[in-house]
């Protein structure tokens, strides 16, 4: 329940804040670690993790240490000059991720729409499509970001409604099936863009052969394929890259993997929970086309962000994230399901990045969240019906099993209720 305290802090964001959002009711003001505080001092687990983007957990005492030490040295300066933290920070991108080069940004949305923009100076440049003809395939349900262009190929109605006129040259095929890229794909095709697993959309995990098949299909028509990894990228799904799931049976090295992808996007966990860092990544033969002056931002690849993005990424190893990811996903799993709830009709997910699909003859998504935050869980319904449950990666055993404690409560107090 909101008290005095809570609803001015609300009242005032709502008062002189565009209401694009529509949060839980709850106002937080501090957090360590898997746990978060509110202006009262009540603790919760946080199982949001900031949308994915607070993997290495609230306030990483290293993570501080850099930020602290890098801000008091040298945090921005533009790219009108070269820093000492650039290189040693792309350096360790293409070693860690297996790609040759990446183009620092700071948003997901604007590593998007630099994925966007190379894949077509990549088709006209090199693969010599007409003049203004390109087109990118993209997947019914995606979600990859805000801006004008990328709304432009979202087919969720309110984030597009009124925001037109809309950037052309994407067509949308169903997720999931790789036949229906093959048959989209004609000789103005440039490239084809999908997440490995759709987020937003509800945790949505394409069958298991999809991603090798739309490798091969690319491949076979020289048509770039570009995974939007922002969200299920760097250990979330239990391995580095969601698509290295397509191994099966093997532990090649990421830049081995004969699925990688011609491009890759990163954002949120980059950035270590503290800073907007995002990335693209791609080969030579992409990223040699983009010339000075054709592309930029001021903050992108500045030298707190490089400073945090290369710690963040070395900390998936010495913390053993995507090891923790793996092995506590599989618990979580398999302890919702073992809670045989008839609330639950199914749990998607990989590693600590789960959706729960609620059945709604018992209670709404958005109710559901709001029980969990009364039980000190903080989550989130995407859509109506499904619950994301994305606590940061260094959640221990004992913190997770107290959260999934108290997720059985709320689910038997609803089944009581509906009994
Ligand atoms: C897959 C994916 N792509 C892109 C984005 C956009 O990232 P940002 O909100 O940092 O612009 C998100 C954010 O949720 C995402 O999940």
């Amino acid at each position: 329940m909101l008290d005095d305290i809570q609803k001015k802090y609300i009242k005032k964001e709502s008062n002189y804040g565009a209401e694009n959002y529509k949060p839980l009711p709850v106002v937080l003001s501090k957090a360590k670690g898997v746990w978060a505080w509110d202006v009262n001092n009540n603790k919760y687990l946080d199982m949001m993790s900031g949308y994915s983007a607070v993997s290495h957990g609230h306030a990483h005492p290293e993570l501080l240490k850099v930020f602290h030490e890098q801000s008091a040295k040298l945090s921005l300066t533009s790219r009108a000059f070269h820093t000492d933290q650039l290189g040693p920070y792309l350096e360790t991108l293409s070693k860690i991720s297996g790609f040759e080069m990446a183009l620092p940004m700071n948003s997901g949305a604007e590593a998007v729409e630099t994925a966007i923009k190379s894949a077509r100076r990549w088709a006209y440049r090199v693969k010599k499509i007409k003049p203004n003809t390109a087109e990118i395939i993209v997947a019914a349900g995606n979600f990859h970001g805000r801006t004008t262009t990328i709304i432009s190929f979202s087919d969720e109605g309110n984030a597009k409604d009124d925001f037109g006129p809309l950037t052309p040259g994407f067509i949308t095929v169903k997720y999931g099936c790789a036949d229906s890229i093959e048959n989209a794909i004609n000789e103005n095709t440039a490239a084809v863009l999908i997440e490995p697993i759709q987020g937003e959309a509800g945790i949505i995990v394409p069958p298991e052969n999809y991603l090798p098949k739309v490798r091969e299909i690319c491949t076979k028509h020289n048509v770039l394929m570009i995974l939007d990894e922002i969200q299920s990228g760097l250990g979330r799904t239990g391995k580095l890259f969601a698509f290295q799931h397509a191994c099966t049976g093997c532990d090649c090295a990421v830049n081995e993997c004969k699925w990688q992808p011609d491009g890759l996007i990163l954002g949120k966990a980059l950035g270590g929970g503290f800073i907007p860092v995002s990335c693209f990544l791609s080969t030579k033969e992409v990223l040699r086309n983009m010339s000075p002056g054709s592309h930029g931002s001021t903050f992108g690849g500045n030298p707190l962000a490089s400073a945090i993005g290369k710690r963040s990424l070395e900390l998936l190893y010495e913390d053993n994230l995507i090891e923790n990811s793996r092995i506590m996903g599989d618990y979580f799993k398999q302890s919702l399901l073992n809670l045989n709830s008839k609330i639950i009709k199914e749990v998607r997910g990989k590693g600590l990045w789960l959706g729960v699909e609620i059945d709604p003859k018992y209670i709404s998504g958005k109710d559901l969240s709001l029980m969990c935050l009364d039980h000190g869980i903080l989550c989130k319904e995407t859509h109506e019906t499904t619950i994301r449950y994305a606590p940061p990666l260094i959640i221990t055993e004992e913190e997770l099993s107290w959260g999934i404690d108290k997720i059985s409560t709320v689910l038997k107090k609803v089944e009581k209720v509906a009994a």
